[in-house]
């Protein structure tokens, strides 16, 4: 998988692609990360990339042209043209069936916002989809770029240590994950559950499976509204 992200802070998102999964789905050549820095496209003397909102008021927004001739030169005359994403407060948000659906994906284009956000106009030229992370505000979609980006490169087949680590993870089902305990047996007076002790794997599936549904119906019962028998 091919993911092109444009933004005026690349350098925020090289870092971050050095380290931990992404630096092994990139290592093992199932992902291709890809930045582009559209102020390279902007034209005036000063190279600026916004401009004061028309119709009044505080802050700056990006103008359309640097992004529009960053994605021209990025994808010319592509067809079909790849899944395209402006991470944006206001977008739908972002949950596991999505980022499943994003990494069955051969190429992503990614758009990070900045001060106020972008001209309306580049949304009505090129078929962005509006992605949120979250109800609350950041800088810039630089943040949220890397959470889909970590998020899919984790779900890339072969990216995993083990692949059934994602299966098990929360939101792979209607429910949270269970706890995980690992050595020492007794830590501070705390002992692991005898059952995860005894080898029995239908005892522990069990046991698992209890905890994950007691945490889910304390934690986020929103997830198990409308099901009589979550899995
Ligand atoms: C300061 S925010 C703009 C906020 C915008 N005026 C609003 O209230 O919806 C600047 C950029 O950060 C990114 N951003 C901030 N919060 C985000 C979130 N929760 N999810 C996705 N992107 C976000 C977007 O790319 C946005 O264009």
């Amino acid at each position: 998988m091919r993911i092109d992200v444009l933004s005026i802070f690349p350098g925020l998102i090289e870092g971050f692609l050095g380290e931990g999964i992404v630096r092994i789905a990139r290592e093992k050549g199932l992902l291709d990360v890809v930045t582009h820095d559209f102020r390279n496209f902007a034209t005036d003397q000063h190279r600026s990339v916004d401009d004061k909102p028309f119709g009044g008021g505080p802050g700056m927004v990006l103008k359309p042209d640097p992004i529009c001739a960053c994605l021209d030169a990025l994808l010319g005359d592509a067809k079909p043209l790849p899944r395209m994403l402006l991470m944006s407060p206001a977008g739908k948000p972002l949950r596991q069936q999505r980022v499943r659906e994003f990494a069955k994906d051969e190429r992503i284009v990614v758009l990070c916002g900045r001060y106020e956000g972008i001209d309306e106009r580049v949304t009505l030229l090129w078929p962005f989809e509006e992605i949120s992370i979250g109800d609350y505000v950041l800088s810039g979609g630089e943040v949220p770029a890397m959470v889909l980006i970590e998020a899919v490169a984790r779900l890339l087949p072969g990216v995993l240590g083990h692949d059934l680590s994602a299966v098990q993870d929360s939101f792979e089902g209607p429910r949270l994950d269970h706890p995980h305990w690992t050595r020492p047996a007794d830590f501070r007076g705390m002992r692991v559950p005898d059952v995860l002790l005894g080898g029995d794997h239908a005892k522990i599936a069990a046991f698992r499976r209890a905890e994950a549904l007691a945490r889910t119906k304390a934690r986020r019962p929103d997830l198990l509204e409308g099901r009589d028998k979550p899995e």
